[in-house]
């Protein structure tokens, strides 16, 4: 599979603006505009408008806080995690409110809200960077989640600063953009296996 990191369209540049950074600077986010990166996940689609995505945060200022959801990260993205001012756990609520059955959607609808939120950190000259490396147990029993919610991802948010910090191979990331898939891999105007 060939993959380039060359933009093939024109899209909109708070698309190709927003990048999963590992170098932040350590400076608070006024918590109006922590309000705003929640606000945009809220105005995302969902299934049913069931609105399964439920987000528990810490700011570095809340410094025991904030090192309780640092804790439930591995040690890979911990190391550079540190210096963001915001952490989020991004958790989906598995049943739907109307009837209590499982709601087969409700990662897709997390993930859309992520993403609004991803797009609103960036428009406001932030970036959000998802982690799927995070210990599920420790984070249950930290966040005391209840049964029928599912941490899925934790995200580190802030402003791009110095990467002093990090690893040769994060430092390279830091300076170029992930590779993508052609369209042609992913999308068909055919059946899909023909
Ligand atoms: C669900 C999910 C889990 C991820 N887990 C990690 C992680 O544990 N550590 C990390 O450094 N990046 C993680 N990433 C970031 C991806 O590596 C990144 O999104 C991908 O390389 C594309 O780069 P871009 O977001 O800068 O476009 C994760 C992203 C997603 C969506």
């Amino acid at each position: 599979m060939e993959q380039n990191n060359t933009i093939a369209h024109n899209i909109d540049k708070l698309i190709t603006d927003r990048k999963s950074i590992r170098a932040f600077i350590e400076r608070a986010i006024e918590p109006a505009l922590i309000a705003e990166l929640f606000e945009a996940a809220r105005w995302s689609f969902s299934s049913s408008n069931e609105q399964p995505w439920r987000y528990v945060y810490a700011t570095a200022a809340q410094v025991e806080w904030y090192q309780t959801l640092l804790n439930c990260l591995m040690d890979m993205n911990k190391d550079w995690v540190q210096k963001a001012p915001l952490l989020i756990a991004c958790i989906a609520k598995k049943t739907m409110a109307k009837d209590g059955n499982l709601n087969p959607k409700a990662l897709h609808d997390l993930g859309a809200a992520n993403m609004l939120l991803a797009l609103q950190a960036t428009s406001l000259g932030m970036q959000a960077h998802p982690m799927g490396g995070y210990h599920n147990d420790k984070a249950r029993e930290a966040l005391q989640l209840p049964e029928d919610c599912e941490v899925v991802a934790f995200m580190a948010v802030g402003y791009p600063g110095n990467d002093d910090h990090l690893k040769d191979y994060q430092k390279e990331q830091e300076h170029t953009r992930s590779k993508r898939m052609d369209q042609t891999e992913f999308v068909f105007n055919k059946p899909f296996g023909s």
